[in-house]
């Protein structure tokens, strides 16, 4: 067996990509021990590299022209060791992460439609790794790389029981509850939201709540629940008839989301409860939808855009285990993405490592 390092390939070249092929630079210039990126593809297209020429690559696809091509994705194998950092949104390539770790290569990943979509692709992602003894980097699919996922398993793996996974899990909602006031309409706050681009381009993606289904699937697989992600009730912000409206005509309907904002404002304020839209996951069933909690609630606290989890279980009792911090973001979740990296390839190259010495002391 060769110590050879690892190879790296990057796929996705937009905000999340082009952070990563930054951070690598930067970290590699400092002697940070990162495995070479070789490849860097994004829908257009496929440039191999090494690490003088990397960003060189990353700008090239970036520009380019050229129609989607599907055809380098279909031809591609991966090799042994290997480690593909998935940064796209892309349901094709998420529909090939088991492929990838049965063929021996570790992949890593920001895009949740590997692990937060149907039962049968997530237990295909599980038993590819476990037979192929391949690792799945998924640190940056929920609170991009704060310590939920890792806790989670953490706790578990030191014999504690999961009772309780409550949290806001999405940056954009967390933003726009955090600052509406019930005083201006929600409307000029989701506009506000959109246009310093902490919502997705249309902003429904983010009010109906679909994101937060993915992660809270992602989260209550971890804590070994195998939730099926149809078994969440979610309950949208956005009305039926908004929902049914092309893009275009978007803007000018958002004040249809006012008055219903208005009065559940109104009413938590009476209470002395505060509006979040909150994740649960209890007693194998979960629930993703808006919330008035009372202000001496673990999830009632939180600024800007950040992420806020609580845990229960066997060892967090009474007072849950609260973890905070950004969850959203390029900055952030391009970190996650190469702490992943770092991590699978520092575990692979010393397993390989003792490989060699115990052959050589045979
Ligand atoms: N942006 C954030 O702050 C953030 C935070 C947390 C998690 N994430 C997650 O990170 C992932 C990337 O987000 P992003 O904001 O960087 O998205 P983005 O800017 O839209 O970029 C997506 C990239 O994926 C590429 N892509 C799409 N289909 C592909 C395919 N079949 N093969 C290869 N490349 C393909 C696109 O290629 P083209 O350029 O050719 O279209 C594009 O370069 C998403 O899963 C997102 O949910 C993002």
């Amino acid at each position: 067996m060769s110590l050879a390092a690892p190879r790296l390939y990057l796929l996705g070249t937009g905000t999340v990509g082009s952070v990563f092929v930054d951070r690598h630079a930067r970290l590699h210039a400092n002697g940070v021990a990162l495995p070479p990126l070789v490849a860097i593809a994004n829908a257009r297209g496929w440039r191999d590299c090494d690490a003088t020429s990397a960003c060189d690559a990353l700008q090239t696809l970036r520009a380019s022209t050229s129609p989607r091509d599907a055809v380098w994705l279909s031809r591609t194998r991966f090799g042994h060791g290997d480690i593909v950092v998935d940064a796209s949104a892309s349901e094709d390539l998420a529909a090939r992460h088991a492929q990838w770790l049965g063929d021996g290569a570790h992949v890593v990943t920001a895009c949740k439609l590997g692990q937060g979509t149907s039962l049968d692709r997530w237990q295909a992602i599980r038993a590819a790794a476990a037979t192929s003894h391949t690792q799945y980097g998924d640190s940056a699919t929920v609170g991009a790389g704060l310590p939920v996922l890792r806790s989670l398993r953490e706790l578990q793996a030191g014999g504690d029981r999961i009772h309780a996974i409550a949290g806001v899990l999405s940056g954009s909602l967390a933003w726009l509850f955090n600052h509406f006031d019930g005083k201006r309409p929600f409307s000029g706050f989701v506009r506000e939201a959109r246009d310093a681009g902490y919502t997705e381009p249309d902003p429904r993606d983010d009010l109906s709540g679909e994101d937060v289904r993915r992660k809270i699937v992602i989260l209550a697989r971890a804590a070994g629940v195998a939730l099926d992600a149809a078994r969440v009730q979610v309950d949208s912000l956005v009305p039926d008839a908004l929902a049914a409206l092309p893009a275009e005509a978007l803007d000018a309907a958002l004040p249809t989301l006012d008055e219903a904002l208005r009065l559940r404002y109104a009413e938590a304020y009476r209470n002395g409860e505060v509006l979040k839209f909150i994740a649960r996951l209890q007693n194998g069933e979960a629930r993703v939808g808006l919330e008035a909690l009372p202000a001496d609630h673990p999830l009632a606290a939180g600024a800007g855009t950040d992420n806020r989890v609580a845990i229960w279980s066997d060892r967090y009792c009474d007072q849950p285990l609260v973890i905070q911090g950004p969850g959203a973001g390029a900055e952030v979740t391009a970190a996650a993405l190469i702490d992943d990296v770092l991590r699978i390839s520092a575990a692979t190259t010393s397993s390989a490592f003792d490989h060699v010495h115990r052959q050589a002391a045979a």
